[in-house]
């Protein structure tokens, strides 16, 4: 028999209602299995925030780090002021754990509804780098609040740093069936930064023949995204770029409410990280109105991250079931009645 030690981080808003439902359903997954969950909730967020003034500390991180995965809610809190918590809490963990594969799917399900008329088949996969480019909070200002201020974020983005989450991405397009990378910069006007990902694509190219490459610069690859997503298969793109990217993936494959992702550290140095792409909703919260399933989807990441895949890919079909029938319910479901109805089918 296996224990998983899983840290939760509830959060905010809706991640607290959102993750109660992913860990049902990740009850259910491995209810009748060998393998059990051990959770510990880290208080992280707002709350702690207000009360402390404390974001991450280091006694937290060295505790987080002593577990096998991370589950995530969402993290922001209008109250407190922007950036406080993006940079001291989630970014800060995606930066200490080495999350260097942003790992966030674009996938149309059947019977959900697409604001694309024509949509086709949509299945990809943005592999959004996750420990450099404009993130690294690399930058300052001058002269603040003056007509001369100068502000600058400047992108890092080393050889190191590029050639590892690229080869990662090429070893995912390798192992899909149309094994096609779409590389998303701008080297036409980023031209340090576009240059160096592109000879790294090129040069770990060599290692994986068989993958067909091309490259989009980032403002085609929203209008293809839009007019003709079925031509993506994997896209490994910045951090920056990969977040819009992935929102606008969300968008076209039936909205925030069911975009997954999961934060990866692939060399196992520490815990990667399972979230939904949504924030924490805070006009929504505490009404049970978010809907669960982007949770629950990024729970099937997790149990696929830690080899359990069967358990993982009956967390997939009990979504893939509950989405196609969605339409026909004729009502909106609650939170906990989404995750209720989620639990019953993986465990049915
Ligand atoms: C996301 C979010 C975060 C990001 C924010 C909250 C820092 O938008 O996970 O996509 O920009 O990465
Ligand atoms: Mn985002």
């Amino acid at each position: 028999t296996r224990t998983i030690e899983l840290a939760v981080i509830a959060g905010d808003g809706i991640g607290t209602e959102v993750v109660e439902q992913g860990l049902l359903a990740l009850d259910a997954a491995l209810s009748g299995t060998d393998v059990s969950v051990r959770t510990t909730d880290f208080d992280l967020g707002a709350r702690r925030w207000h009360a402390t003034g404390e974001t991450l500390t280091d006694t937290d991180l060295e505790a987080i780090r002593g577990h096998e995965a991370i589950l995530l809610g969402a993290i922001g809190d209008p109250q407190v002021p922007s950036g406080v918590l993006e940079r001291g809490l989630l970014l800060k963990l995606r930066f200490a754990l080495d999350h260097y594969v942003n790992l966030r799917p674009g996938r149309l399900y059947p019977g959900v509804t697409s604001p694309l008329a024509n949509p086709g088949e949509v299945d990809f996969v943005v592999v959004r780098e996750g420990t450099e480019g404009p993130y690294v909070g690399n930058g300052g200002a001058i002269r603040v609040g003056t007509p001369a201020e100068v502000a600058n974020e400047v992108s890092v983005n080393t050889a190191f740093g590029v050639e590892r989450v690229v080869r990662d991405a090429f070893a995912r397009a390798a192992s899909r069936p149309r094994k096609k990378l779409t590389l998303v910069h701008k080297h036409n006007v980023l031209v340090h930064a576009g240059h160096l990902w592109r000879r790294t694509v090129d040069a770990v190219n060599a290692e994986f023949p068989d993958v067909t490459v091309d490259y989009l610069h980032v403002d085609a690859a929203t209008i293809f995204l839009v007019t003709n997503p079925s031509r993506f298969d994997v896209i490994v793109t910045d951090n920056l770029f990969g977040d819009i990217l992935t929102d606008l993936a969300a968008a076209i494959t039936g909205g925030i409410g069911l975009a997954a992702s999961a934060n990866i550290n692939p060399d196992r140095t520490a815990p990667s990280m399972f979230e939904p792409v949504h924030g924490s909703a805070p006009d929504i919260a505490g009404q049970g109105k978010a809907d669960p399933t982007a949770t629950v989807l990024s729970v099937a990441m997790l149990l696929d991250h830690l080899g359990l895949t069967d358990a993982a890919a009956s967390v997939e079909r009990a979504v893939a079931a509950d989405l196609a029938e969605r339409g026909s319910l004729g009502r909106v479901r609650s939170t906990a009645e989404v995750g209720k109805d989620l639990a019953a089918r993986i465990s049915g």
